[in-house]
């Protein structure tokens, strides 16, 4: 069912490249989400990504308590390209214009691709612009907040599973160590944890060796007997496929849209692996941008906020158990609970 509220589709007219903005939902408040810089087979591909990404943008912000919505912009690059910095720009130029037009329906902030000093050049077309670099105003790098968020969630999947939430001793695998994924490695591997990481770039295994982490392939990360596996990259890793082969205990990791389909939830359930849902994991980002550009709060209060993620977890679980039905099931209800007493008459 095609449940957007607003999807615009544009040939960028300064980059030429497709720029695509999906607002999903303001039913809770204007929308967030990031822009995705990313070189898709076709633009279809990147409009596939942005209706996914924004619907599951429009879940995160409910569950996270925030007044927002859903939403999410795609500058589809035709496959196998990587712009030149004057088509970057033109590109990003592209996308704050169409973001200016939708006059604060919609904010946007740093995704797969793009970061803190890409906020400023579509700033330079809109003020709907979250994280732009500490030195021109904004909040930075989301990406700290994104981590801290996922260990939060983490501990809460440790307390969940085996009685405590320390992640000392017990064994997690990273799958991508980018900016969310390398932060998470090392908060973990501070904690005490032990540690079996994976990155197509193979440039990354020096973080590996620092963390005194075991470096491996993405595949035999996935497959790897570990406590947790920690999906820290793109989406679509937990698919029929391999979930039959996973041999953790609990799958939790700040990737967005980690399910290939919703039903996939189902067969984690089954092979009694706790599936802890992506959209709750990863709500770090908005969460400390939010809070520190529009609330105006204290790093404690932030930190406290991302805390907060262990609980909603937590909350999720016991629901789950209490219904006979999976964390994703029970995290897709409250959204919609949450979307419905905004919308319609008290429930
Ligand atoms: N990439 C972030 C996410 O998926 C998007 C974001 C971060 C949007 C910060 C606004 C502010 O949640």
């Amino acid at each position: 069912m095609f449940s957007h509220e607003r999807v615009i589709i544009r040939r960028g007219p300064d980059s030429g490249l497709p720029i695509i903005v999906a607002v999903h939902s303001t039913a809770l408040g204007p929308a967030l989400g990031g822009c995705r810089l990313k070189a898709y087979p076709g633009w279809r591909d990147g409009l596939a990504d942005a209706l996914r990404l924004s619907a599951a943008m429009t879940d995160k912000c409910a569950l996270a308590g925030l007044p927002n919505g859903g939403g999410k912009t795609v500058i589809a690059l035709p496959a196998g390209t990587i712009p030149e910095p004057e088509l970057r720009t033109a590109a990003l130029h592209d996308a704050g214009t169409v973001i200016e037009e939708l006059g604060g329906r919609y904010a946007t902030g740093p995704d797969v691709g793009t970061g803190p000093d890409d906020m400023v050049t579509i700033g330079e077309r809109t003020r709907h612009v979250f994280c732009r670099p500490v030195a021109a105003g904004g909040s930075g790098d989301s990406s700290p907040g994104t981590a801290a968020g996922t260990v939060a969630a983490l501990r809460a999947v440790c307390a969940d599973r085996f009685g405590s939430p320390s992640p000392a001793g017990r064994s997690f695998a990273v799958l991508g160590l980018g900016r969310v994924g390398a932060r998470v490695a090392r908060l973990l591997a501070e904690a005490g944890a032990q540690l079996i990481v994976a990155d197509v770039d193979p440039a990354r295994r020096t973080l590996a060796d620092e963390l005194g982490a075991t470096w491996t392939t993405p595949g035999e990360a996935l497959t790897a007997a570990v406590d947790v596996l920690v999906p820290a990259a793109l989406g679509g890793v937990l698919t029929p496929s391999t979930v039959a082969g996973l041999r953790c205990a609990a799958v939790a990791g700040p990737a967005n849209n980690q399910l290939d389909d919703p039903a996939t939830a189902d067969l984690l359930h089954r092979r009694g692996i706790r599936w802890a849902p992506d959209f709750v994991v990863s709500a770090g980002g908005v969460i400390s941008a939010t809070a520190v550009e529009l609330q105006h709060e204290t790093p404690d209060q932030v930190a406290a906020r991302l805390d907060g993620i262990a609980g909603t977890l937590t909350g999720l679980f016991a629901a789950a158990d209490r219904d006979g039905i999976t964390p994703a099931a029970a995290a897709t209800a409250e959204a919609r609970r949450r979307l419905s007493r905004r919308n319609g008459p008290a429930d």
